[in-house]
């Protein structure tokens, strides 16, 4: 932990700083060139932001997938919500994935990236990246996101799914615990931290 004034924990909910903002920034240049590289030859990809939590991890991703030279970039967002003001409880099975609302009208025979901000259990992504090729008919979709959970102790349902569900690029992978910060929240607060932190489970319960 840097003792920056950014990084300073202000909040006793809140338990240490997991990845600090220099942290953060140095990977995203890496990542923006891993995407680069693996659309060589894409003339226009759709960077599709999941809402709320990707605004922050979209807005510097494609400012850095420019940098490093990639063009033919569209931003566009889609809205999901999962956990609603809550979070996880243990041994879920599955959960409802709420789409409501997409910033543009058609995405036929576009190539989109779905970019989220965290893979917990899996069910966001999984049900984005079907809607958008079955009903939306994407000509493909490819997922990043800023963050990946190693689960703990999931349901034999959610295995199967993260056996089976893969991300195409990630910034970090992270413990199974709640983190906020840099676009994550809890109960709707604390996205404006320009780290990653630990949330006090037993404070939001
Ligand atoms: P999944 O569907 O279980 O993979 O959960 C992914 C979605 O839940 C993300 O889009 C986040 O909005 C939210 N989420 C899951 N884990 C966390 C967390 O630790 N902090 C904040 N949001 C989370
Ligand atoms: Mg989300």
């Amino acid at each position: 932990m840097t003792n920056k004034k950014e990084h300073i924990i202000d909040d006793d909910r809140l338990q240490g700083v997991l990845i600090d903002s220099d942290a953060i920034h140095a990977r995203i240049e890496t990542l923006a060139q891993e995407i680069k590289d693996a659309y060589a030859g894409e003339t226009c990809v759709c960077l599709m932001g999941v809402l709320k939590g990707a605004s922050i991890f979209v807005s510097d991703l494609i400012r850095e997938l420019r940098t490093v030279g990639m063009r033919g970039l569209h931003l566009d967002f889609v809205r999901a919500s999962t956990y609603q003001s809550g979070m996880k409880g243990t041994g879920e099975k599955t959960r409802k994935v709420k789409i409501s609302g997409m910033t543009c009208d058609n995405v036929e025979g576009c190539s989109i990236l779905l970019v989220d901000d965290i893979l917990d259990q899996g069910f966001t992504l999984s049900a984005l990246k079907d809607y958008f090729l079955t009903e939306l008919k994407a000509k493909s979709v490819k997922t990043c996101v800023f963050l990946e959970k190693k689960l703990e102790s999931p349901s034999p349902e959610v295995l199967e799914l993260r056996k089976h569900f893969k991300v195409d690029f990630k910034g970090f992978e992270v413990n199974d615990r709640w983190v906020v910060g840099y676009g994550l929240d809890v109960g709707e607060e604390f996205r404006d931290l320009p780290y990653v932190a630990l949330a006090r489970e037993e404070c939001f319960r």
